[in-house]
């Protein structure tokens, strides 16, 4: 299961923020412009290539025109992607040129799966690509770049993801510098589920997951420079069974329970799961950690058996149904989330009508849906009744209604309880922050902005269409309660 895909909802694609630490500042700093497309594992593999290059004398910037070195981290998932950083590239060239008239010199990196699927494609198109990283590489950065300084067109996208993973954790080694309160921790990458609709399998390749130790030692790092949320990633996370030092192989919910006894880590999440790998430990997990969120995204695709089987998915939709009850029975207060695709080749009304019945039994707290694309080299592309674009914008349009009714109804629901929320950043007005609920929900108040990083106790008071808005609940203090949702009504204060 691919993370959730961010860029799939419409948003811009976003330049990374600074690297929090290992910068090196002097005379001698270079500017990275790094732009992320895609789901927040190319979002985690951003902040590593800045950090990679930190110690090279890279500092990161928000502007473009301003860069030494642009890196566009690109996604595939969807059609016409490659033809999307294509374009993007053309708009670059002008910026170098520009930049050139100055006598500044820029170098152009794509990374991502978009650069692992094309290869050499990519500086053939589009000339001024000096570098094509594949995302397996990404430690070998300052390597590649200085091959391109010496006048090299550089294509790199062997899968060599113990080294990857190794490198990244050295990062372990370094000194400890302030981070955002909520950060992501990539535990596992690729899929071997071979769904056939998806790219993930031959742009990710084959399922690997990180050691216990390293993990355990990025997530200390983590929580000792401030970080209060992680969120494990994977793109079929709930597949995790990394080696532990005695040689055990351990499951997500060990190693789910091991992260919840690290002090100041008072919250995880993970993303993205497959039901057929939610096992009985992974469930109790949400019953047992307090620090484990009551949020799951736990996508399904379709609701009906017959396109279930023909997507490989693995299961069915009673087999869903079932491990939906289990999970609510360990959790009954979790907000669940899904992906759906409309218009599978050869899905009828009834199949469509299947999909929505789901829906309606599961009720979801939001989900993700999409019309079908044809995605060249997976089986999906070359099935027989293929359906026409009007009938798959029609069941997404219907569908789309029906999941923003469930999520209002579960935003509501939320309105006059007190729960613990993370803060994270200031709003957008003057004296606002934003933070998130437990159920991820962004959380909008007036508070001082030195209670950013810290998690409170807030009332929610009203809902908008995005986000929940929220009152501090006075004299609450952060360490007496850490990361667990308080379901409590109105005025019941502990
Ligand atoms: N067409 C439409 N949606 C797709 N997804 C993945 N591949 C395709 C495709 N070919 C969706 C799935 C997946 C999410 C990340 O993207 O719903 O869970
Ligand atoms: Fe997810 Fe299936 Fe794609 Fe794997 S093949 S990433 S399980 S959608």
């Amino acid at each position: 299961m691919t993370s959730r895909p961010e860029a799939e909802q419409e948003t811009t694609p976003s330049a990374v923020s600074p690297a929090q630490d290992q910068t090196v500042k002097g005379t001698n700093t270079r500017k990275v412009f790094v732009r992320t497309y895609g789901c927040q594992m190319n979002v985690y593999d951003s902040e590593r290539m800045t950090d990679v290059l930190a110690p090279e004398g890279f500092e990161a910037t928000d502007d473009m025109e301003d860069a030494d070195l642009v890196i566009l981290n690109t996604c595939h998932i969807r059609e016409k992607a490659a033809e999307k950083v294509y374009s993007e590239l053309g708009r670059i060239r002008k910026v170098k040129q520009e930049r050139a008239r100055h006598g500044k010199d820029m170098m152009v990196g794509v990374a991502g799966c978009v650069a692992q699927a094309e290869g050499e494609e990519i500086s053939r198109r589009a000339p001024i690509v000096d570098l094509v990283v594949g995302p397996q590489s990404y430690h070998q950065l300052p390597g590649l770049l200085s091959k391109v300084r010496n006048g090299n067109k550089v294509v790199e996208t062997e899968f060599d993801i113990d080294a990857k993973f190794d490198h990244l954790s050295a990062r372990a080694e370094r000194p400890v510098m302030k981070r955002p309160p909520a950060a992501f921790l990539t535990v596992q990458e690729g899929c071997d589920k071979f769904c056939t609709f998806c790219v993930v399998p031959y742009t990710r390749g084959a399922e690997v997951s990180r050691s216990v130790e390293q993990i355990v030692a990025e997530a200390e790092r983590m929580a000792a420079a401030g970080v209060r949320e992680v969120t494990l990633l994977g793109q079929n996370v709930n597949a995790y069974h990394g080696e532990a030092k005695d040689g055990s192989i351990w499951g997500l919910g060990r190693l789910l329970r091991r992260l919840a006894d690290i002090d100041g880590l008072d919250r995880l999440r993970y993303t993205t799961s497959h039901p057929r790998d939610m096992d009985d430990d992974l469930i109790l997990a949400h019953r047992d950690l307090k620090s484990l969120m009551p949020y799951l995204h736990l996508p399904v695709q379709s609701g009906s058996d017959k396109i279930l089987k023909s997507m490989n998915r693995r299961h069915t939709r009673d087999e869903y149904f079932r491990l939906i009850d289990r999970i609510r029975e360990a959790a009954p207060d979790i907000a669940l989330s899904g992906d759906f695709i409309v218009g599978f080749p050869d899905e009828t009304d009834q199949d469509f009508a299947d999909t929505m019945d789901l829906i309606r039994r599961v009720e979801y707290g939001s989900a993700f849906s999409f019309k079908y694309s044809q995605r060249p080299g997976t089986p999906g592309a070359t099935m027989d009744n293929q359906v026409p674009e009007d009938v798959k914008s029609a069941r997404l349009a219907e569908l789309q209604a029906l999941i923003s009714g469930q999520q209002k109804a579960f935003n509501a629901s939320r309105r006059g309880m007190v729960c613990d929320v993370l803060l994270e950043k200031k709003g957008r007005n003057p004296g606002q922050i934003v933070g998130k609920s437990p159920w991820l929900q962004p959380v909008q108040l007036d508070a001082a902005e030195d209670l950013i990083g810290s998690i409170q106790a807030v009332e929610i008071v009203e809902i908008g269409s995005n986000s929940l808005f929220g009152q501090l609940i006075a004299g609450q203090d952060d360490h007496a309660n850490p990361g667990l949702p308080r379901l409590r009504s109105k005025g019941d204060v502990i």
